[in-house]
Parts: structure tokens; C-alpha cells; sequence
């Protein structure tokens, strides 16, 4: 029985379709339910539109509150059974209400080494640094920004001096780790 999950997106949404390719090709055993996105421009739903997958677009600002929007979320995914949460490139604190039904099971991806370099510019910020080996991680969401326990990491050596560069490794990082550590905790 393929399982239900969830992915979160924001923007470009290049996790979500190396989930979604990876639910559609056999390496997941998953269906994703429902793509959550905040903004209505965000180019995840392009991709979600053409892979035929669901998407529930809510803007925050729609909601008399963050609670009432993340409640309609939270129904959703019960309505979904969904199991598992990836947020992927959501750039929101998850709050109360997400976090006291679906704690535990939401899972995010960050473009660098945590507990180095939290925040939305991590690749810009370690980049700007002088690093020398950057990488991925996926931990679980708590009411902190990236401070949740973590799951997986991967490593991304790089000397270089071209940030695109870098960010096209960083992402292509990013897709496998994250079908890899989804792919591990359905099977736990
Ligand atoms: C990724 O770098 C992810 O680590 C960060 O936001 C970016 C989202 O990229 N949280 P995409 O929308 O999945 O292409």
C-alpha cells in the first residue's frame, strides 16, 4: 500500500518534483497527496499542475488568523491520511497549530550544514563565509528556525568561486538526499 504524504512548497519547487518523480518512478513507495503552497505565484504549482498532482494554494493572508490557516491545512491532511510532511523550500515557522496535530511527522530540507547557517540565505551566507565544505540537511520542524533534530546530513565540497555554480550542486544534493531520507523513514 503506497503511504500519503505531503510536500510543502514556496517557490521554485524543484524538491517537490524530485519527490514527486521519485513516487511516480517506484523509489518511493508514497503517493503525495497534496502540494501545500503559500503563494499563489510560486512556480510548484506549474510543476504540480503538469505532474497531475493536487495542490491546495492559501495564501496566510486570506485567514483571520495563523492558526485558521494552518487549520485548514492540518484538515486537510487529515482528510488525506497523510503520514509524513516535507516541507521543501516553505518559507514559513511552522506554528501551534500544525505543530500539536502533525508533530513529529514534518520534516524540512536546509541548503546548509545545521546548526551553521540557518535562515532563508544559507547558501549566499556560508558562500560569503569562506566555507569550504557546505552541504544539505534535513531535520525535524519545532517551533525553532532550522532547529530541529536532525535526520540526515550530506556533505558538498566546493573551492570554487561561481555561487551559481555551487547552488546547481547544492540543489542536485538536495533532491537525492531528501528521496533517500523520505524513503527511510516510511520504511521505519
Ligand atoms: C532549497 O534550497 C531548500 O533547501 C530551501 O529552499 C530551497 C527550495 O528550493 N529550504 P526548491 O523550491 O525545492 O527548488
Amino acid at each position: 500500500m503506497k503511504r500519503n504524504i505531503a510536500v510543502f512548497a514556496s517557490g521554485s519547487g524543484s524538491n517537490f518534483e524530485a519527490i514527486a518523480r521519485a513516487c511516480a518512478d517506484g523509489t518511493l513507495n508514497a503517493r503525495i497527496a497534496v502540494c501545500v503552497v503559500d503563494k499563489p505565484r510560486a512556480y510548484a504549482i506549474v510543476r504540480a499542475e503538469s505532474l497531475g498532482i493536487p495542490v491546495l494554494v492559501l495564501s496566510p493572508k486570506d485567514f483571520p488568523s495563523k492558526r485558521e490557516y494552518e487549520k485548514e491545512i492540518a484538515d486537510r491532511l487529515d482528510r488525506e491520511n497523510v503520514e509524513l510532511v516535507c516541507l521543501a523550500g516553505y518559507m514559513r515557522i511552522v506554528g501551534d497549530e500544525l505543530l500539536s496535530r502533525y508533530g513529529g511527522k514534518i520534516i524540512n530540507i536546509h541548503p546548509a550544514l545545521l546548526p551553521a547557517f540557518p535562515g532563508a540565505h544559507a547558501i549566499e551566507d556560508s558562500f560569503r563565509y569562506g566555507v569550504k565544505v557546505f552541504g544539505v540537511t534535513i531535520h525535524y520542524v519545532d517551533e525553532t528556525l532550522d532547529g530541529g533534530k536532525i535526520i540526515s546530513q550530506v556533505a558538498v565540497p566546493y573551492e570554487g568561486s561561481d555561487i551559481a555554480e555551487l547552488e546547481a550542486m547544492i540543489h542536485k544534493a538536495e533532491h537525492k538526499l531528501y528521496v533517500d531520507t523520505v524513503r527511510c523513514l516510511l520504511c521505519e
